[in-house]
C-alpha cells in the first residue's frame, strides 16, 4: 500500500538508489533535523519551569533536575541532543565536502549549512549560560568579553548581547531571549530553507542527474521514498535510545550559582570552544578569539566559491577536483581537534 504521511511528503517520490544508501549520507542531515526537533520539544517542556531571572535561574534548573517528575529526563535529553547535534552537523559537513556535494547548484545551500553550523554552536553556548552556575563562568566572562575587543563597535555589541557594560541582572533574560528567539527560531527557519533547497537543487546530489540527461544513457536505479522513511524512522529510534542511555549514564551537571565578578582558576570553556580557549592562551583576544574563528568560518563558506569552483566530481567520494577543498576542511577540523586536546591537557 502507498504511504503518504507528512514525513513521506518531505521527500521526493523516488530517490536515486546509490545516494540513498546509508554509506553515502550516513543519514547525518536527517539526524540533524531529528535532533533539532528533539531539542525543540524538550526545550519547550523546560520552559514551563525555567525562570529567566538572576535570582531564580539556577534554582529553577535544580528544580527541573531534582523535583519535577521526569524533569531530569527532559533536561538530560535536551543536553545530550545539543552535544550530539554539534558532532553530527560537523560530520555532515565533512560528508558533503568529501562527496563534492557543495558544488553548483548546491553552493547557496552550502552557505545555509555554514550558517546552521554557527547557529548550532551559539545555541549550545547560550543554552549553557542559562544554567547560571559555576561551570559557565568562562563562557560568560571570557566568551562575551571577546566582543569588547572589536574596534569602535565592540562595546555596543557587548551591550546588546549582555544587556549592559558588565554582567548584570538583565543578562540572564538577554541570553534567554537570544537562545529562544534570536537563535532557535531563526535557526528553525534556516533549517526549513536548507531542506527546501535540497529539493529545489534537484534532490540529494547524485551522479545520475547528468548521466540520465545524455541521450542513450540509461538512468540509474531509483528507490521509493517509503524505504527511505523506514530507514529514517529506524535511525531516529536508535538515536533516541542513545540519548536516553547517555542521560541515564551521564546526567548533565548543575552546580551552585556562579560568581560572575571574577574568573576562578578552574573556569573552563565548554568542550566545543576549548580550541578557542587554547588560542587565547597564546595571544590577544581580537586576533585569537575573534579574527581566527571568524576567518575559519569565512574560509569554509568560500569553499564552493573560491577554493573549488569545478562542477565535476559531484557525489564522488574524495573526487580529484575537490582535493584542495577536502584538504582545507580536513586541516581545519584536525587543527581544532589538536587545539582542543592541548587545551584539555593539565597546564
Ligand atoms: C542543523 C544543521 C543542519 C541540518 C539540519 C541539515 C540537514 C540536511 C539534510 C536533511 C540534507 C539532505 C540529506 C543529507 O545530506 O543527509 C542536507 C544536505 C546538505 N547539507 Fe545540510 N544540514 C545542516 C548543516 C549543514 C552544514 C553545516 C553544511 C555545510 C557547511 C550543510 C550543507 C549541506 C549541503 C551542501 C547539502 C546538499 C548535499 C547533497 O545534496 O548531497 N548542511 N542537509
Amino acid at each position: 500500500m502507498k504511504q503518504s504521511s507528512f514525513f513521506h511528503h518531505l521527500h521526493p517520490v523516488t530517490i536515486p538508489e546509490r545516494e540513498s544508501r546509508f554509506r553515502y549520507t550516513f543519514g547525518l542531515g536527517g539526524l540533524s533535523v531529528y535532533l533539532f526537533i528533539v531539542l525543540a520539544v524538550t526545550g519547550a517542556l523546560e520552559l514551563f519551569y525555567y525562570v529567566p531571572s538572576v535570582d531564580r535561574a539556577n534554582s529553577s534548573v535544580q528544580t527541573i533536575q531534582y523535583l519535577v517528575p521526569f524533569g531530569w529526563l527532559v533536561r538530560g535529553v535536551h543536553y545530550w541532543a545539543a552535544q550530539a547535534l554539534i558532532v553530527i552537523v560537523i560530520l555532515h559537513m565533512l560528508r558533503v565536502t568529501f562527496t563534492g556535494s557543495y558544488k553548483r547548484p548546491r553552493r547557496f545551500n552550502w552557505l545555509l549549512g555554514v550558517s546552521l553550523l554557527v547557529f548550532v554552536l551559539l545555541l549550545t553556548f547560550t543554552g549553557l549560560v542559562l544554567r547560571w552556575d559555576t561551570d559557565i563562568e568562562w563562557a560568560l566572562l571570557v566568551g562575551t568579553n571577546l566582543l569588547k575587543s572589536i574596534p569602535l563597535i565592540g562595546n555596543d555589541i557587548y551591550g546588546a548581547v549582555v544587556g549592559g557594560q558588565e554582567i548584570n541582572v538583565d543578562t540572564v533574560v538577554r541570553f534567554y531571549g537570544w537562545h529562544i528567539f534570536g537563535l532557535a527560531l531563526l535557526a528553525f527557519f534556516v533549517m526549513v530553507w536548507h531542506a527546501f533547497r535540497v529539493r529545489r537543487d534537484g534532490g540529494i546530489s547524485s551522479q545520475s542527474t547528468r548521466a540520465a540527461q545524455t541521450p542513450g544513457d540509461t538512468p540509474r536505479p531509483r528507490i521509493s521514498r517509503d524505504e527511505l522513511v523506514r530507514k529514517e524512522a529506524l535511525g531516529a529510534l536508535i538515536v533516541t535510545i542513545g540519548l536516553l542511555a547517555l542521560t541515564l549514564a551521564f546526567p548533565p551537571s548543575i552546580g551552585p550559582v556562579g560568581n560572575f565578578r571574577q574568573l576562578t582558576e578552574q573556569a573552563a570553556a565548554p568542550w566545543f570552544f576549548v580550541w578557542v580557549q587554547q588560542l587565547l592562551r597564546w595571544g590577544d583576544p581580537l586576533p585569537m578569539g575573534l579574527l581566527i574563528p571568524i576567518g575559519l568560518i569565512v574560509i569554509i563558506a568560500l569553499i564552493p566559491y573560491a577554493i573549488d569552483r569545478s562542477q565535476t566530481g559531484v557525489a564522488r567520494w574524495f573526487n580529484r577536483e575537490g582535493r584542495v577543498a577536502q584538504l582545507v576542511i580536513a586541516a581545519i577540523v584536525v587543527g581544532m581537534i589538536v587545539l582542543t586536546l592541548l587545551g584539555l591537557m593539565p597546564a
